[in-house]
Formats: C-alpha cells, structure tokens, sequence
C-alpha cells in the first residue's frame, strides 16, 4: 500500500493530534504518501483532502482538538454520500484509511468497507472509553484528569458552606469517566448507567454522611445514567429534603479540551504508529487498541457492538470508601 487517508470523526477528543502525528510520520518513514480529509466524512464526501509531510504535523503533540477537524455527517449515512466519497478517495489514489473516532466513526467505516472493500483501520479516539477491544481510548484519561479537577475545586466551595454538589459528566452511556474521577475525587456517590440507583439510595447515602458528620457531599452522575440528568436527580432529592443546600454542576464540553496528559499522548502515539504498521500488514475492517500494554486487532463490528464493561470492584469501592 502506497497512499493512505487519515481522519478524525465525531467528537474530537484531546491526543487526537498526538495519533495524527504518529500516524504521519509513521507512513512516512515507510515511504508511504499521507492524506488528510478535513472534517471526517464530510470532508470525505467534499473531497477536502490535503497532502500532509512530516513538518505538517510539527508542534502538535501537545495539543488538544484536531488538526484536521471534526464533524459528526448526516450525509455519509446515505448510499449517495458514500459513493461520492469512495469516488473522492479514488481521484487522490487512496488506497486505505485511517480512522480516529469513536462508535459512530466505526460504524461508517465498517459500512463504507463493506460497500467498496477498502481497507480501513480504526482508532479509538474518545472521551467515553466506551470501546471493546482496547483498555482505554485516546482522551479518556485526560477528561477524567479534568472532571477530577472540577471535581477538587467544587469540593473546597461545597466544604464552606455545607453544600451537597450533583456533578455531572460526560461519557454518553458509560460510566467510565463518572467512576473514576468519582473515585478519584473521593465522591460519596456515583451513579452510572451500567448499575441502577435509586433516589431513595441517594437519600440514604447522604443521610448516612451526615450522621457521621460529613458537612459536604458530592454525588458524581453520568450523563447517560437512567435516574435522569443531575438537574432532575437534584430536583428529586431537594423535594425530600428541605433543609440542606444542594448545587448542580454540569461539566460538559470542557472535558473534551485541555493539553492532552503523558498517558493519552503516549496511547495515541503507539495507536498512531500500529494503525499505519497494520495497513501497511494487509490488515482491515478493524480497530486498533491495547491490551494490558500489548497491541491488538479487533473487528470494527465487535469494537462497536460488544460492551465493554465497567469493573464491579470499582462500584463497590465507592461505598467502602465514602464511608
Ligand atoms: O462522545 C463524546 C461526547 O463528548 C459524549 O461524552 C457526549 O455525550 C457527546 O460527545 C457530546 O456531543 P456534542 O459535542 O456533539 O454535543
């Protein structure tokens, strides 16, 4: 294989650059010839497709977003738009692709390779970690790292005035980002959508709390969680509950930004460079990821449709240590 196209899908997520790079750089150096397409399969579909060289991807280790931009396309879920992007690739010689993204990312390469057979390589790129066949995808640890900041901060405010905080974060339907920074953050509660919590549970930890004297309170909520979004769950508690103060926190996009940490850096490097290499091996219709620190291959369809599941022990480390 001679020319390969790299994009990113979907929401960006923070060492996407960090696998741009490796990924260039890493075709380069087996005499390959690189193509980014701008703004995924829009871009794709636009022909928004540039030649990249080693000096197109200097400076951008460190830094959070997309060189090459993201979309989430309307247009590539049809037959029509698919077409005209396989025509697009075709007219720049493209021979194989190279995408950063999460489910959504996947499930159109997984279509678009079954329509044309072009060999397509997946790479996790995703806040949510919410992928089967790698530990944990690019930005995962950096979001957690960020909500686990917000989290600190909102815990010195809560502790002045006694104040129970409803946190939530991203992760659509995983829970991975909630329990770890939950955990991290010494929450007394976290609710994800991968185990059911009721209110009357949330009103029994925190009057549990409060007969042992704890003054503040943090209950960490996934946004996906099926109690309800923080507002209501909040809502829910206050009505039972008159005589505490209760705040809500939704963190949102800011879990998607921020200089990308050593971890996801490093991730998305080893991703970068095994997503060239497996092309370059004949590999296809597959995801790159890594297990306990070994690299390996898992079909698109498994990456997006098996569940990758939250460890237990971590639930239950919640309640042994909020006591
Ligand atoms: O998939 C990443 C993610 O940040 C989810 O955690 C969140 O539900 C969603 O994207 C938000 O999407 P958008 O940026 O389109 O609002």
């Amino acid at each position: 294989m001679k020319r390969i196209g790299i994009f990113t899908s979907g929401g960006d997520a923070p060492g996407m650059n960090a696998c741009i790079r490796a990924a260039v750089r890493t075709a380069i150096y087996h005499d390959m010839e690189v193509f980014g397409i701008k703004y995924g399969y829009d871009g794709m579909i636009k022909g928004d497709i540039f030649p990249m060289d080693s000096h197109s991807v200097s400076n951008i280790v460190q830094k959070s977003g997309t060189k090459l931009k993201s979309a989430r396309s309307k247009d590539f879920q049809t037959k029509k738009g698919r077409e005209r992007a396989y025509y697009q690739l075709t007219r720049f010689g493209i021979e194989g692709l190279i995408a950063i993204g999460g489910d959504g990312t996947f499930t159109g390469a997984k279509v678009f390779f079954e329509e044309f057979n072009l060999p397509v390589i997946g790479v996790p790129g995703t806040i949510d970690n919410d992928l089967f066949g790698t530990d944990n995808t690019i930005g995962f640890d950096t979001a957690v790292n960020t909500a686990l900041q917000a989290i600190d901060k909102i815990r010195d405010t809560a502790d002045s005035h006694d104040r129970v905080f409803f946190i939530e974060v991203m992760g659509r339907d995983s829970g991975y980002i909630a329990i770890q920074s939950g955990i991290g953050g010494g929450a007394e509660l976290v609710m994800v959508p991968e185990t059911e919590t009721t209110i009357t549970e949330v009103i029994s930890t925190l009057k549990k709390g409060w007969t042992r004297q704890k003054t503040s309170s943090i209950i960490v909520i996934a946004e996906g969680d099926e109690a309800g979004n923080a507002v209501e769950i909040a809502e829910k508690v206050k009505s039972q509950i008159k005589e505490k103060d209760f705040r809500v926190s939704i963190l949102g996009h800011i879990q998607r930004g921020g200089a990308p940490t050593a971890h996801d850096r490093i991730l998305a490097s080893r991703l970068g460079v095994g997503a060239v290499e497996g092309l370059r091996e004949g590999k296809k219709n597959v995801m790159v990821g890594i297990i306990n620190n070994q690299l390996t291959f898992t079909s698109l369809e498994e990456s997006i449709t098996k569940q990758k599941p939250l460890n237990p022990d971590l639930i239950r480390m919640v309640d042994i240590l909020s006591i």
